[in-house]
């Protein structure tokens, strides 16, 4: 298939990259980082969770940092919400959008959610409804589309019944999550295949993980089968802290670089995403992953 013309990606660093550092960040950098990342014209960034602090310490700040946003109104500023408990505080810190998450292997979803796949399922049924009533869009995870840290393989079947269960409460987009970064071309293809088959390719985004250096070769694969929405963190920051051997998302930065040698518009301002990742760099105080931001330091200051 020709390439798009045009991606959309959505940035989550702020959320993805910093649930998993041991790194503490007050609000306010917080803040700044996400400012940066609004001033590369980033379209969507999710900024924080609103899941148990207990669970996830580095995000407990979620609801000062999202009322203290100076959001930009072509932005979409969202967050995590993973039950009612996070949905009323996603209520009062006024976002914009909700993306809820649930597993395609059981294990998983127990050790993330501390509940069932169909325990689970419901709840997302609800939330959906409620932000919905509230006019507002609606995401959903997938995660360990592509595997799982403790059952291995996914099946395709469960991939299909969740992506369909997921869709049939009018969630707006999916996100197919390769948690642990274990997907490859071959399986992108494949699975890509026989979900675009039955689901439209604009309900679907890839949500790549880079722990074994596929994200990029991923991102190529599934644009070619029609997919038009990726999830890359700034610098390459992040993981899960419940898949061990996760690793940070495929970089923004190298996503991007690569859209724009391929003529794909993203409207993202490169050099200032740069800025972005490397202040989150100097700030978490440990080299990150990012190619473009290596690559982009090493020319100007040889
Ligand atoms: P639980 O302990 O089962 O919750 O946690 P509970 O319902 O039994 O309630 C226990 C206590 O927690 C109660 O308080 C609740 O009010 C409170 P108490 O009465 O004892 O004082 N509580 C909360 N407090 C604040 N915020 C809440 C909340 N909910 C209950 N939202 C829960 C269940 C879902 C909250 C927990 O398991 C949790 O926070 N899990 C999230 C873990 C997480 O963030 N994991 C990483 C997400 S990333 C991911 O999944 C992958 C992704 O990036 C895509 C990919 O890469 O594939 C999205
Ligand atoms: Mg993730």
């Amino acid at each position: 298939m020709a390439l798009p013309k045009k991606v959309h990606i959505r940035e989550v660093g702020p959320r993805d990259g910093l649930q998993n550092e041991s790194t503490w960040l007050e609000t306010n950098e917080k803040r700044t980082w996400i400012d940066l990342l609004s001033a590369a014209h980033l379209p969507y960034i999710e900024v924080t969770s609103f899941v148990h602090p207990k669970w996830i310490p580095a995000l407990k700040d979620a609801k000062a940092l999202a009322q203290s946003l100076t959001k930009k109104h072509d932005i979409t500023y969202a967050a995590l919400i993973p039950n009612q408990k996070g949905l009323a505080h996603f209520f009062e810190a006024k976002l914009d959008e909700g993306a809820m998450f649930i597993s395609s292997s059981e294990t998983h979803n127990k050790k993330n959610m501390n509940q069932s796949i169909q325990e689970t399922l419901p709840e997302i049924k609800q939330m959906t409804a409620d932000l919905k009533a509230e006019g507002l869009n609606t995401r959903a995870y997938i995660s360990t589309v592509f595997g799982c840290p403790y059952e291995k393989q996914v099946s395709m079947d469960q991939v299909l019944r969740l992506t369909e269960s997921l869709l049939s409460y009018g969630i707006d987009e999916i996100s197919l999550g390769d948690t642990i970064g274990e997907a490859h071309p071959l399986q992108v293809e494949r699975r890509l295949d026989i979900l675009l088959e039955r689901f439209p390719a604009d309900k679907l985004a890839l949500h790549f993980h880079d722990t074994k250096g596929m994200g990029l070769a991923n991102v190529y694969t599934a644009l070619k089968a029609g997919i038009t929405t990726f999830d890359s963190s700034s610098g390459g920051l992040g993981g899960c802290p419940y898949a061990p051997g996760s690793s940070g998302n495929v970089a923004t930065e190298d996503v991007v670089h690569m859209l724009q040698k391929l003529g794909i518009e993203t409207n993202v301002d490169l050099p200032a995403l740069i800025h972005a990742a490397k202040w989150i760099e100097t700030k978490i105080d440990r080299t990150l992953p990012s190619h473009c931001l290596r690559a982009f330091y090493s020319h100007t200051t040889s």
